[in-house]
């Protein structure tokens, strides 16, 4: 109703401005003096300091914040992380033992694929972990943990904030895991925390700082029927998550690719006029990322590709190049997906406006697919 929806013309509208407290409450009394605080994991303890693997399960864009987490818990705890979807796992005979820590990402808990992967890891042995953004719900009850986000109820059927919380929930795992493994010395995950609680206040300036801008682009692109995302490391999920907003929302024609893959295949795609969303690395990464995801968008742009960037502040690289930059502050590398996100979500929710669909309600899509 629209009392419910507090004066927002759309839940996405709302749920969209706040992420920034979906990463600020999911992050709340969980840390203390520098380090990671999880009692909710006390239980599980001794499990988790015999595992040898982790495995992420989900579907969607759960899946997507699971392909983000992935990139951090191996950096951190030195960890092999695998990502599956949860129905593609279940029914492959996968193999895991009890050294294997099953992490399931819902934010519903009610995804029957998931929760059907999840018992089957059970059965198999493997010790499990439910990340989930509603209380009680079926897959934490049946995990042998849980550690809740807390985005606060999601009504829009295409999931925002949750992927937020959930990459801020995989985040204090891998930092915790870190801790126990002794992978990362105190100072060390003290400083991941520190960027991680600057998260909130950052997201809400691109907010604040894009919305304008993207509604405007969405508006002049609403007949556009293809739109491609690139991105690379942590922004390759992002450009997945980018896409499957714009599929979701505004029935358009859209993929997302990892950046590094262009050459090999996606490349071919790209005739003038095209649109690309290109997620663009911080140019003060150590590794050559940044390098060379600019030269990708040379490559595409010189044949005819209208490329928008979502790039650091500051990053002027990229000007020349981009038919359009979008802004998000300086974060250290793992940080800037919680970022570089938000303008996809707000594009995918204006350009379905632009195009008068119904952003809450897109057709033959259900909130939570409780059916395999
Ligand atoms: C549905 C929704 C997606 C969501 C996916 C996983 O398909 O439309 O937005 O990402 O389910 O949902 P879950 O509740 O398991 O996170």
């Amino acid at each position: 109703s629209a009392a419910e929806k507090g004066g927002w013309p759309s839940f996405m509208k709302k749920e969209i401005a706040e992420e920034p407290d979906a990463v600020a409450n999911t992050l709340r009394g969980r840390t203390h003096d520098g380090a990671v605080a999880l009692p909710e994991l006390d239980g599980v303890a001794e499990a988790l300091s015999g595992i040898n693997r982790v495995l992420v399960l989900g579907c969607g864009t759960a899946a997507y914040a699971g392909m983000v987490g992935k990139y951090a818990i191996e950096a951190w705890a030195r960890i092999p992380v695998d990502v599956e979807l949860s129905h593609e796992f279940r029914y492959r005979d996968p193999v895991l033992d009890e050294h294997t820590l099953v992490v399931s990402v819902s934010q519903s808990g009610e995804t029957m694929d998931t929760l059907m992967a999840v018992r089957y890891a059970r059965e198999q042995g493997a010790r499990t972990l439910s990340i989930c953004n509603t209380q009680g719900a079926t897959i934490p009850r049946e995990s042998d943990a849980v550690l809740y986000t807390h985005a606060g109820p999601e009504v829009a059927v295409a999931s925002t904030k949750a992927f937020v919380a959930q990459v801020t929930a995989l985040y204090l795992l891998g930092l915790h895991l870190a801790t126990l493994r002794g992978t990362l010395d105190a100072d060390a995950v003290a400083a991941q925390l520190t960027e991680l609680e600057a998260v909130p206040t950052k997201i809400q300036r691109v907010v604040e700082a894009s919305s304008a801008r993207i509604a405007e682009l969405a508006h002049w692109m609403s007949d556009t029927q293809s739109v491609l995302f690139l991105g690379r490391h942590v922004g390759f999920p992002v450009a997945l998550e980018g896409a499957l907003k714009l599929k979701e929302l505004a029935y358009i024609h859209a993929e997302g690719f990892a950046a590094g893959e262009l050459k090999h295949g996606p490349i071919a795609l790209i005739e003038p006029g095209q649109i690309v969303f290109v997620v663009v690395p911080s140019p003060r990464d150590p590794s050559s990322l940044h390098k060379k995801v600019v030269s990708n968008i040379q490559e595409i742009r010189a044949r005819g590709a209208r490329v928008i960037a979502i790039a650091e502040l500051g990053d002027v690289a990229v000007v020349p190049f981009a038919d359009e930059v979008i802004r998000i502050p300086l974060a250290a590398p793992f940080f800037e997906p919680l970022l570089s996100v938000v303008p996809l979500h707000v594009f995918g929710m204006e350009l379905a406006t632009a195009k008068g669909l119904d952003v809450d309600q897109p057709r033959n899509l259900a909130k939570s697919v409780t059916v395999e």
